[in-house]
């Protein structure tokens, strides 16, 4: 009982040390720790339609469309009933690509691959938030061309 006492004490105190010093974590909006932060708006998500291009070849694209209640279980996979190969005649979705078919070997599967079954933990939608941090991504066309041009 007097150890857990202690720790609890020696917990309170680094707390309140810790609260003190305020700016910890951008990410909380500079909230020191022991106080409650505003909740950020819920913030739209982006439903144009229109597909983003893409910061690099490999990069899975961006989801244009919201994806509420689209349910991807053991059972069911509501993006595939729209991005299968057999589906996009009707739904005139792209086709999920050849690498979702293929297997870690590179063998071609007839179905969709067990490595690209759970969409969203490579394809996520946009919202309309403000950036959390500066972005100062560059498109490698870009350095190429800065390149070329500091050559001639
Ligand atoms: C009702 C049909 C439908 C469903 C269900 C659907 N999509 Fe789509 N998706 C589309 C269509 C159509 C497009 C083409 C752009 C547009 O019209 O929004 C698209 C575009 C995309 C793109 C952009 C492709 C590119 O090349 O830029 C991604 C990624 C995507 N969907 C992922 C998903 C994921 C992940 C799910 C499930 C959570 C899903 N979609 C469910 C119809 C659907
Ligand atoms: C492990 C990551 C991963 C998972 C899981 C995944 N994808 Fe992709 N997806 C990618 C990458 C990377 C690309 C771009 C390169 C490529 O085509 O392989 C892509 C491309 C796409 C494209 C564009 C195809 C084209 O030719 O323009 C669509 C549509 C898509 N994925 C839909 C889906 C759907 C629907 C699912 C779930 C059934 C899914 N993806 C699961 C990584 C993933």
């Amino acid at each position: 009982m007097r150890t857990i006492a202690i720790a609890i004490a020696i917990l309170g105190t680094s707390l309140g040390a810790l609260a003190q010093e305020g700016e910890l974590d951008a990410m909380r909006g500079h909230v020191p720790l022991l106080e409650e932060r505003t909740p950020e708006p819920l913030y739209n998500v982006e439903n144009n339609d229109l597909r983003r291009i893409r910061a690099y070849p490999m990069q899975p694209p961006t989801i244009p469309h919201k994806i509420d209640n689209y349910q991807v279980d053991l059972n069911a996979n509501r993006c595939m009933s729209c991005h299968s190969r057999q589906r996009v005649g009707d739904t005139q979705a792209p086709m999920i690509s050849v690498t979702h078919y293929m297997d870690r070997d590179g063998n071609f599967l007839a179905e969709l691959s067990p490595r690209r079954y759970f969409c969203n933990q490579c394809h996520v939608p946009q919202t309309d938030a403000p950036l959390a941090v500066e972005n100062r991504f560059v498109d490698v066309a870009e350095i190429l061309r800065q390149r070329r041009e500091t050559q001639e």
